[in-house]
């Protein structure tokens, strides 16, 4: 399967591009443009030498050509991005990782589109596509760093049984991720809201803490 990541120049699409390549996954790594894609894939491939990374640079309609698509991008830039793209993206899964968040002064704090999530708004601009949120809690650095044992829980969402299911199958992929099913695109507005928290907590305790869900046996 080729996955493309729109966006996959920013830490944290990079940090899912590496971790979903070393599953062994073609992926694509999107960006406006062609020319600073092929840079960050240059950086990563030296970065990750020797580890047999199918990383490809394209922009982000040949990243939305894959089969699965994953959005991380800005917030801001989220709808603008996809709606260029509705074609491409047409009976495909989209995965948000977008928390729409901002700096208030000293502190980050969330954001609350008019639909109350960025991904219910993507979904409306993509009626097409089947659109699922994943990745959201996963500070990039530790993400993107192969060396870095992985321990945490994903909250993925989507309106679609089956979404969900490949969505969890694809986090899987990624060895100490777990992705678990936290119900429709309607649970959007609890999981990205909940992203300027965990950076706060992490701010304070000088960690790169993410979530464990506990409980389900
Ligand atoms: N950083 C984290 O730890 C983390 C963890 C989980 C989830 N997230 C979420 O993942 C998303 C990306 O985070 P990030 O830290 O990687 O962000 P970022 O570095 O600010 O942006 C990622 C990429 O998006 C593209 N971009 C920037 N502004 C854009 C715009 N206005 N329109 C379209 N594309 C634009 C840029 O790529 P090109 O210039 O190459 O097009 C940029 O490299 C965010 O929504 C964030 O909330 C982040």
């Amino acid at each position: 399967m080729r996955v493309g990541v729109l966006g996959g120049t920013g830490p944290a699409g990079s940090a899912v591009a590496v971790r979903l390549a070393a599953s062994g996954l073609e992926v694509v790594v999107g960006s406006r443009s062609l020319e600073k894609a092929a840079g960050v894939v240059e950086e990563l491939a030296d970065r990750w030498t020797g580890r047999g990374l199918t990383l490809v640079p394209g922009d982000n309609g040949q990243a939305a050509s894959a089969d699965l698509v994953v959005l991380a991008t800005p917030w801001e830039g989220a709808l603008s991005t996809v709606a260029d793209l509705a074609a491409e993206l047409s009976g495909k899964i989209l995965v948000s990782m977008v928390n729409a968040m901002a700096r208030w002064g000293q502190h980050f704090v969330p954001l609350l589109p008019p639909t109350g999530s960025v991904a219910v708004a993507v979904a409306r601009a993509l009626p097409a596509t089947r659109v699922a949120g994943a990745f959201h809690h996963l500070p990039a650095r530790e993400l993107g760093d192969l060396g870095s044992n992985l321990e945490a829980d994903v909250m993925v969402f989507s309106d679609d049984r089956a979404t969900t299911d490949e969505v969890i199958s694809l986090v899987g992929r990624i060895p100490g991720l777990r992705g678990f099913d936290v119900g429709g695109l309607s649970s959007a507005m609890a999981v990205e809201a909940l992203t300027p928290a965990l950076v706060e907590l992490n701010r304070r305790y000088k960690a790169h803490a993410s979530l464990r869900i506990t409980g389900l046996g």
